[in-house]
């Protein structure tokens, strides 16, 4: 792998393994990546500072607040800079940190800085790896997109044996190359100024004022795709159901209930935008009246008429000049035949199939397993994959499909 020009912030913290970081910095220069290291107070207890920055041949960062001459806090200047902030090893600490956006020293500041992906290849004790409060920590930041590479099993540091130690180098080191082969580099936004427009979570079709019509989407891929435009340079809009995790910061939302108010708002905006990717789940029906007090529960059975909502998808479809517009298709059965018409009778130019029943894909899974179809019949089945990284495959095949490079 050729990591030349890249610039890889390399976060250590206060973990037995941090020798293997050493190893992983000196294999990253060796590449040609430009290796920037910061350093947690505690990891300088373990290892001197002075071997990162010989290996690394850059000065190493322990505190923010040695400006020297410059003008810009050097955390800043360095998160404006990477293509990738790698934390190995990842303490239960700086885990909980990051969870919690907290930024109290040198890397803890620097990660809530950046503007690039995060990987974190976590290493402990196993007790404190099955602890549910890091397990909650490492839950939320594969929500918002932080890549991963798993501990292994085996001898542990501590003296016990099990879930807990350092993946190796090499594994480390082939998690930066797909990160960096999937993502651009900064200097090649390729949606720089493009207005891309994202559907996400479920939509409400209210029966009664407590009682609504609703499906389980999360809102997970939906927010991923927009997160993933905006650092790709894109000017996103977001129009949000409702969803289980919170709504990317920093990201024009617009928060709607129904499929109506979702059509209403896509409608007003598809003029404005080049590209419009729908992986919101709007409800099809909703009940043909709505009942203004909460029904009462009298009869054996109560029979609700519902009546079609809009299609989103079609209209958009009909109405589309310019525009790139990629829908989802969520299947449980014959899947490709299944997206291949709904690709023809909604005129999109990118369908995204999933099977929502298969392990690892679907509503509320972090991972996602999709078949990207565009109009030439073109066909990419793309493995098990965060829904971070299948937001990046989306969006480098519609950056092809717009310069019609495919
Ligand atoms: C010898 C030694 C080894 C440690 N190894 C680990 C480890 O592998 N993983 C971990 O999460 N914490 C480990 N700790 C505990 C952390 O160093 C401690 O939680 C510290 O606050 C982490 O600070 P930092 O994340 O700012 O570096 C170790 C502590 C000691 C004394």
């Amino acid at each position: 792998m050729d990591f030349r020009d890249r610039t890889i912030i390399l976060g250590v913290t206060g973990g037995i393994a941090i020798h293997k970081s050493l190893d992983l910095a000196s294999q990253l220069v060796k590449q040609g990546t430009s290796v920037h290291v910061v350093m947690t107070e505690n990891a300088t207890r373990l290892v001197q500072p002075l071997q990162f920055q010989v290996i690394s041949r850059n000065p190493v960062l322990l505190n923010p607040f040695d400006t020297g001459a410059d003008w810009k806090p050097p955390h800043i200047d360095l998160a404006d800079r990477a293509d990738l902030l790698a934390i190995v090893p990842a303490t239960a600490n700086i885990i909980g940190k990051l969870a919690n956006g907290i930024a109290d020293d040198a890397l803890s500041t620097v990660a809530v800085s950046v503007h690039c992906p995060i990987l974190l290849a976590p290493a402990m004790n196993g007790h404190m790896y099955q602890n549910p409060f890091v397990q909650r920590n490492l839950s939320m930041l594969k929500t918002h997109g932080v890549h991963f590479i798993e501990p292994a099993s085996g001898d542990l540091a501590c003296g016990y044996e099990g879930v807990g130690r350092l993946n190796t180098v090499e594994t480390i080191l082939e998690g930066v190359g797909n990160i960096l082969t999937s993502t651009p580099s900064l200097e090649t936004q390729d949606l720089q100024g493009v207005r891309v427009l994202v559907t996400a979570g479920a939509t409400r079709e209210y029966i009664d004022p407590v009682r609504f019509i609703t499906n389980p989407s999360s809102g997970k891929m939906g927010y991923a795709i927009a997160e993933a435009a905006a650092q790709r340079g894109a000017e996103v809009q977001l129009v949000s159901g409702t969803a289980t995790v919170s709504a990317p910061i920093g990201i024009k939302t617009q928060h709607v209930e129904t499929t109506l108010e979702m059509y209403d708002a896509l409608l007003e905006t598809f003029n404005k935008t080049d590209v419009v990717i729908m992986a919101g789940a709007p409800a099809d029906y909703r009940p043909r009246e709505f009942t203004p007090h909460k029904i009462k529960k009298t009869a054996d059975t109560l029979t609700l008429p519902l009546e079609r909502n809009p299609d989103i998808a079609q209209t958009l479809g009909e109405r589309k000049t310019h525009q790139t517009v990629v829908c989802f298709a969520a299947e449980t059965n014959d899947l490709l035949e299944n997206a291949k018409q709904k690709l023809i009778r909604k005129n999109c130019d990118l369908i995204v199939a999933n099977d929502i029943l298969a392990e690892g894909a679907g509503f509320q899974s972090n991972t996602n397993i999709v078949t990207l179809l565009d109009r030439d019949g073109t066909c990419e089945q793309l493995p098990r994959s965060s829904k971070r990284d299948v937001a990046d495959a989306i969006l480098t095949k519609v950056v092809s499909i717009r310069n019609g490079t495919k």
